[in-house]
């Protein structure tokens, strides 16, 4: 008998991103608006004699397979909590764009985490696991719980929010990713060039948009249209100047609206429904101003165990 344990995990769109000022930790506070959606990755869990990582995916080649995978960090986290040794193969069947701003690394991260959990009968807890999710970055909390969640602080601290029913989006893959860090450095940048400085005295503090939250109540995809807003889209074109060709591209394509997804590069379309997703994401293939383009909903579930 295999006793391989495999964890479905989402990617994840910002639907608002608004980040205030550079804190003196280096991290920026957020009022971050996940919300999951129906893209992707596995991760297995197999008893090994030591810690292995091995991918598949067309894009599996782009990720690291040492020790500085947020998948191998997160099973060296979770066996050292509980005093193991991280004995396990951990695969990951990779259909998340790699640095693509779709939270690709934290969805393996907190997939190998409940991936391990199960195989090795750890019973951490819920509160546990996402501690262990938050120390391995801001966004794996998310992609352990999935659907709909405001994140405070750097983006940890998270809300479940209601949503009432399903959205439709199109995510338009780049060629090559973009560093989380250097989009961040890019927003400080840009707001000191402006004149009006980076730091926390300098930005005001970052809030949820109430129309924005009561578009994902009610399931009103036009409104929501009207809401979507990220802080790090200028950040993002101005080092990937030719996503404001994709993003125009979607746009003409019928796309109720168009952002960049967190620190991108991929831009996130929203649709009216799943038959305008589908010609959206054609036109938008037509455009070759992307190297894929992929219809998804959200939101979608969270990190889930396989059957
Ligand atoms: O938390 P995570 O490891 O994903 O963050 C990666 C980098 O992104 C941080 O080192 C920081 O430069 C930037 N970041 C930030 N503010 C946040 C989240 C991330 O400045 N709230």
């Amino acid at each position: 008998m295999t006793s391989t344990v495999t964890v479905r995990v989402p990617a994840k769109v910002n639907v608002q991103l608004a980040v205030g000022g550079r804190r003196a930790d280096g991290f920026h506070d957020l009022a971050n608006v996940f919300l999951a959606v129906s893209l992707f990755d596995s991760v297995s869990a197999t008893p090994a004699d030591a810690l292995r990582l091995t991918a598949s995916g067309p894009d599996a080649g782009e990720i690291p397979l040492d020790g500085t995978n947020l998948a191998a960090r997160a099973a060296n986290a979770l066996a050292a909590r509980h005093g193991l040794e991280p004995r396990v193969h951990l695969h990951i069947a990779k259909d998340i764009p790699v640095a693509g701003g779709m939270a690709g690394g934290s969805a393996d991260a907190a997939g190998a985490l409940l991936a391990c959990d199960t195989l090795w009968g750890t019973n951490t807890s819920r509160d546990e696991l996402l501690a262990l999710c938050a120390e391995l970055g801001s966004d794996v909390p998310f992609s352990l719980v999935g659907g709909a969640a405001l994140g405070r602080g750097r983006g940890e601290l998270l809300t479940p929010l209601e949503t009432g029913g399903s959205f439709h989006w199109v995510f338009a893959v780049a060629e090559g990713g973009l560093s989380t860090p250097a989009v961040y450095g890019e927003c400080d940048r840009l707001r000191e060039s402006a004149g009006t400085g980076a730091g926390v005295a300098d930005v005001p503090a970052p809030e949820p948009s109430d129309r924005l939250l009561e578009a994902l109540r009610t399931g009103d995809a036009a409104t929501l249209a009207g809401a979507l807003s990220n802080d790090l889209q200028a950040a993002a074109v101005s080092l990937r100047p030719s996503l404001a060709e994709t993003l125009e591209a979607g746009t003409a394509a019928g796309a109720l609206a168009a952002l960049v997804s967190g620190s991108g590069p991929t831009c996130a379309f929203l649709a009216k429904d799943a038959e305008s997703a589908a010609s959206v994401a054609e036109s938008l293939l037509a455009s070759r101003t992307c190297r894929t383009a992929r219809p998804a909903t959200g939101p979608a579930p969270g990190a889930r165990v396989l059957a």
